[in-house]
């Protein structure tokens, strides 16, 4: 993997980013998706390599850009598969809620699953506990050995889970442990990496939620040592459709390497509103503050990139002046 090239795509999506965070809490998912897509294939087409998207916005006949299938990048240059979020979290842009952000992730050919676009249960915890957590364990268990290896008491506890009527048996479940529950509304990338991050306040993700997020999730839960196990969910036979299609098992376990094969990958990700991984753009009058992170699988590198977008003298759009690797 170039190493310029996990660099060059937080280009991609800061700009995606600072797009979509114009349309916070203006209630029009549909646009501040939009201009998510748009910033998201203009400056991926100005980058050398070749890139094939594997988990985009749906296929060809269902989204005119980035749609599974479609070639992204000058063409020139190492060929590589590529996920993509363009706006993670659309509803939190759209009704000014939390946790939004822009993803992209990429590996050689073949190694990121092509997931159809449905759901998956899932388990996800950082490296002291990822070895103790099983998908088909029941609540209780998964807390009790998550909470024995990080040394933490069962109260003490955070588990991570969407606010969604379906959760309501897991989280009286957990209720019932006397562990403490984290909900958001939507977002269960940043939540799957932040069991990750020591000091997130999240010690585990249980629940069921896309499955695209499932294989942009894998890269960087691998990269930091923890792991994250997901099964199909498909809600409705033409969603069970859609996972038989594939050539796809519903009822197969997959872990991170099963979604993310192999070291070469890279995980990219911009907040657009803060979240439990990144905080969101900040708009200053004449600059604009993003934070990325970039992570790459072969060295393990994690990089949080502050970068101050200096608007002055140049015009409407977004030249990036410096970025602050902390
Ligand atoms: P979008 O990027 O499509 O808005 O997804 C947001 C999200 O919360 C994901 O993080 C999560 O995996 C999924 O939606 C859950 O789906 P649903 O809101 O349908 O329960």
């Amino acid at each position: 993997m170039d190493r310029n090239l996990a660099l060059e795509f937080v280009r991609v999506t800061e700009a995606a980013a600072i797009a979509a965070a114009r349309w916070i809490g203006r209630g029009e998912k549909k646009k501040a998706d939009g201009v998510a897509v748009d910033e998201m294939r203009d400056r991926f087409n100005q980058i050398d390599f070749a890139g094939r998207i594997v988990i985009g916005e749906g296929r060809k006949d269902e989204a005119p850009e980035l749609y599974v299938g479609e070639r992204v990048g000058r063409g020139r240059g190492p060929m590589m598969d590529i996920a993509v979020d363009p706006l993670e979290c659309t509803a939190s842009v759209a009704f000014g809620r939390q946790n939004a952000m822009s993803v992209i992730c990429s590996g050689p050919k073949g190694v990121l699953l092509s997931a159809p676009d449905t759901y998956m249960e899932k388990i996800s915890a950082g490296p002291k506990a990822a070895k103790v957590i099983h998908l088909d364990a029941s609540v209780k268990t998964n807390i009790e050995k998550v909470a024995k290896a990080l040394g933490k008491k069962k109260g003490e506890i955070i588990v991570a889970v969407l606010d969604k009527p379906r959760h309501e048996e897991i989280i009286k479940n957990i209720r019932e442990v006397g562990a403490r529950i984290k909900l958001f509304s939507d977002g269960d990338i940043s939540a799957a990496i932040a069991t990750c991050l020591p000091g997130s306040g999240i010690d585990l993700l249980v629940g069921t939620g896309g499955s695209a997020e499932a294989v942009l999730s894998a890269p960087a839960v691998k990269a930091l040592g923890g792991e994250i196990y997901c099964r199909f969910a498909p809600p409705d036979e033409k969603h069970r459709q859609l996972v038989k299609k594939a050539n796809l098992n519903t009822r197969k376990v997959y872990s991170a390497n099963d979604l993310a094969k192999g070291k070469t990958l890279t995980f990219t990700a911009t907040g657009v509103i803060d979240g439990p991984l990144l905080k969101g753009v900040r708009f200053l009058g004449n600059k604009i503050i993003t934070h990325s992170i970039v992570i790459r699988g072969e060295s393990g590198t994690i990089r949080y990139i502050e970068t101050h977008h200096h608007l002055s003298n140049k015009g409407s759009g977004c030249p990036l002046y410096y970025h602050m690797i902390i």
